[in-house]
């Protein structure tokens, strides 16, 4: 196997994206409601905490998304959820102690935007009443161009909104066929124009790379239409094909797929095209203006990564509001429960609706304190990040040594500086840290 195609299939590994450690897969139902609850009073009264409020439903399922999100055309079943996320603000607020704010509010999906400005609003209101906001907190939405208006723009600008992620994927009508996502970049340039008109300047555009039909041509096209947006920030995520777990990705034309190595120079156009274009590489898969937060961050070895992938967000206890989502405390973490139906009859009960999570050990912390300035920087300084922690470094050093030895182009260790030679690798380096060994068929599983 040469080192080119013998990289090309740990690309393809199936290593865990590291949005959190352990990853959620790994939570068990050793925390519960209770634990929960435990961890939100034990909250200091002066933190600054971040909220996220998950909305999982679309008015389109687009037949490549992974995410969790339900379809509905009718507004019934969103006034149903709102109802219940204002009854989980309520047990939300009854426990935390008073003077805890808000340091970071984020909407999520699924499509926050498919609620009706009037919905917005409440929600607006009802998170600030919440947990107030500090005066510079970040809030921030994620739009899909097809289901925003005048009215829901206007709900999101009296909420505060500093920033939004746009989705776009793909603008080539090929692609667009191919993964059952049709949006005109006219759509998109006015969901901008509507965003800076209300002031809201921070913006951020989702992309694809390695979909269906997806050529060299039609990836330059789509980013030069971007540019002409000006986003701060683009993030240019890889298609993960994961039909077991996606169904609606079964629709996806598989023989229309680009192969590992096209993935490879897909990326690399990418990546060339946008820093000639003045951004700034960040992490696995994101670009940033140089003044944008995300690229002082990157610089300053402030980058941290949580359930929405990198972020500037440095609370260390993010509450996680709705079906499925998930919260950070200092001791743990801990998921709702992920159907809609379940999270809201729990809700209906007036009780926390974890059902799932996980209790760290200072190892936990470590290893995730490694694997996280790895994803975010490149680098991890492993007998200092565990001194933090009051852990051996051992362990982890004898995993470094290990994977190096047998991925010796990969990654680097002098002086327990553990340094990747590329981001396309770090995933890699992060299941050899955590433990996680690959088997002849390309899966992770954990090592003996
Ligand atoms: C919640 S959605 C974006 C918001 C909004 N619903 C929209 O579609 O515009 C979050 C992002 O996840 C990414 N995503 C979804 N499915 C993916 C997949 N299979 N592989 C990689 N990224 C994916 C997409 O870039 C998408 O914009
Ligand atoms: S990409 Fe956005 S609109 Fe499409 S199914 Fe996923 S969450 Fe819904």
């Amino acid at each position: 196997m040469t080192t080119a195609s013998r990289n090309t299939t740990l690309l393809d590994a199936r290593v865990p994206r590291y949005t959190s450690y352990p990853p959620a897969n790994r939570f068990t139902d050793a925390v519960g409601a209770e634990t929960a609850a435990d961890w939100m009073a034990a909250i200091s009264p002066d933190a600054r905490v971040s909220l996220y409020a998950h909305i999982p439903f679309c008015r389109r399922l687009c037949w490549f998304c992974a995410c969790r999100t339900q379809g509905t055309r009718s507004d019934a079943p969103l006034h149903r959820y709102l109802d219940h996320l204002e009854d989980e603000l309520a047990l939300v607020r009854g426990l935390l102690p008073e003077g805890v704010r808000a340091d970071a509010i984020h909407l999520g999906g699924g499509t926050p935007t498919i609620l009706p400005g009037e919905l917005l609003s409440r929600l607006g209101n009802g998170l600030r009443e919440a947990v107030p906001p500090t005066e510079d907190a970040e809030i921030s939405v994620e739009i899909d161009p097809c289901e925003i208006d005048a009215p829901r723009l206007d709900a999101l600008a009296a909420m505060g909104l500093t920033r939004a992620s746009i989705g776009v994927q793909d603008f080539d009508p090929v692609v667009q066929d191919a993964i059952g996502r049709h949006q005109g970049a006219e759509v998109t340039a006015a969901t901008v124009e509507g965003l800076r008109a209300r002031n809201v300047n921070s913006l951020n555009v989702d992309l694809l790379y390695g979909l269906p039909h997806q050529t060299v041509a039609r990836l330059i096209s789509t980013l030069e239409r971007v540019l002409d947006l000006a986003p701060d920030r683009i993030a240019l995520y890889g298609y993960a094909h994961v039909p077991w777990m996606a169904r609606r990705q079964k629709l996806i034309p598989e023989a229309a797929l680009p192969d590992g190595e096209a993935r490879i120079v897909l990326n690399q156009t990418a990546r060339e095209l946008l820093t000639r274009n003045g951004y700034v590489p960040v992490g696995i898969d994101h670009y940033a203006l140089p003044h944008d937060k995300m690229a002082v961050a990157a610089r300053t070895g402030k980058l941290r990564r949580n359930f929405q992938g990198y972020t500037t967000d440095r609370a260390d206890t993010l509450i996680g509001l709705g079906a499925s989502a998930i919260s950070r405390f200092p001791g743990g973490y801990a998921q709702n429960a992920p159907a809609t139906g379940a999270w809201q009859e729990r809700i209906a009960a007036r009780r926390l609706a974890t059902t799932r999570g996980y209790v760290l050990t200072d190892e936990d912390r470590a290893c995730g304190a490694i694997i996280e300035r790895l994803m975010c920087d490149g680098v991890a300084d492993i007998p200092a990040l565990c001194a933090a922690e009051g852990v051996s470094p051992v362990p982890y050093l004898h995993r470094a040594r290990r994977a190096i030895s047998e991925l010796p182009d990969i990654a680097s260790l002098e002086d327990g500086r553990l340094a990747v030679t590329s981001f396309a690798y770090v995933r890699i380096v992060a299941a050899r840290i955590d433990g996680l060994s690959m088997s002849g068929k390309g899966r992770y599983s954990m090592a003996s």
